[in-house]
C-alpha cells in the first residue's frame, strides 16, 4: 500500500482523508512518523507555505506528503487576513475569538462584506510539486452566529446561504467548503495515479 504523510495532527482532517483514502493509501499523520518540528510557516502565500511544509516532510522525513494552508481574504480589507489567518490578532496566535473581534472592528463602517475562504494542498511526487486549490465565496456578517466549526466560521455566511459555517452541519460545510473543493480535487487526482 503506498505511503502518504498528511503533515497535520488534526484529527477531524485525518478521519475525512482516511475515510475516503483508507482502501488505496496508509496516510500518516507527522505524530505517526515521529515528527514534532514547529515547521516553518513564514511564507507570503498560501502556495508557499503548503509547499514548505510537505517539501519540509519529504526532506527531513522522507515520506511523499500533502499539506494545506488556508486563508481568509476580505474585499474591503484588501485580502487580509489572508495568509495570517491564524496570527490576525496580536498574541501567540490561533485565538479565534480575538481574530473575529478584530475582524468584524475592522470591517465596522465596510458595506462591502464580500469574502472568501482559499485552501491550497501542496503534494510532493519525489521532486515534484503539485497544488490544488479550493475556494468557498461568501460574505462577513455584522456579529458572529452559531457553534459548530472553528475559526472564523460564527463570521462566514457562504454564497446561497444565509446561515454561517458555524451554523451548518459538517457535512452541509464540507460539500461547500474551500477545504471540502482542494481536498475533492486531491483525492480525484490521487485515485488516478
Ligand atoms: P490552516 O491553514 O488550516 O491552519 O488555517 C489557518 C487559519 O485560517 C486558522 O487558524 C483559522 O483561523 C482559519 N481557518 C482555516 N480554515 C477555516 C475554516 O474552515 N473556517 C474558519 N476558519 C478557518
Amino acid at each position: 500500500m503506498r505511503q502518504l504523510v498528511f503533515a497535520t495532527n488534526n484529527s477531524h482532517k485525518l478521519e475525512e482523508i482516511r475515510r475516503i483514502l483508507g482502501e488505496s493509501f496508509a496516510v500518516m499523520s507527522l505524530a505517526d512518523i515521529n515528527c514534532h518540528d514547529d515547521i516553518p510557516e513564514n511564507e507570503p502565500t498560501l502556495e508557499g507555505n503548503a509547499i514548505a511544509k510537505a517539501r519540509w516532510v519529504k526532506e527531513h522525513y522522507g515520506y511523499d506528503c500533502f499539506a494545506d494552508d488556508t486563508g481568509l481574504e476580505v474585499d474591503a480589507l484588501d485580502g487580509a487576513p489572508g495568509v495570517h489567518s491564524a496570527r490576525y490578532a496580536p498574541g501567540e496566535g490561533h485565538d479565534s475569538a480575538a481574530n473575529m473581534k478584530l475582524l468584524l472592528k475592522n470591517m465596522e463602517d465596510k458595506s462591502d462584506r464580500k469574502a472568501r475562504f482559499r485552501t491550497v494542498i501542496a503534494l510532493t511526487e519525489g521532486d515534484r510539486i503539485k497544488t490544488f486549490e479550493g475556494v468557498c465565496e461568501g460574505a462577513i456578517t455584522t456579529s458572529p452566529a452559531g457553534n459548530g466549526g472553528f475559526g472564523y466560521d460564527p463570521v462566514f455566511v457562504p454564497e446561497g446561504d444565509d446561515r454561517t459555517f458555524a451554523q451548518l452541519s459538517a457535512d452541509e460545510k464540507n460539500a461547500v467548503s474551500h477545504r471540502g473543493r482542494a481536498t475533492v480535487k486531491l483525492i480525484n487526482y490521487l485515485r488516478n495515479v
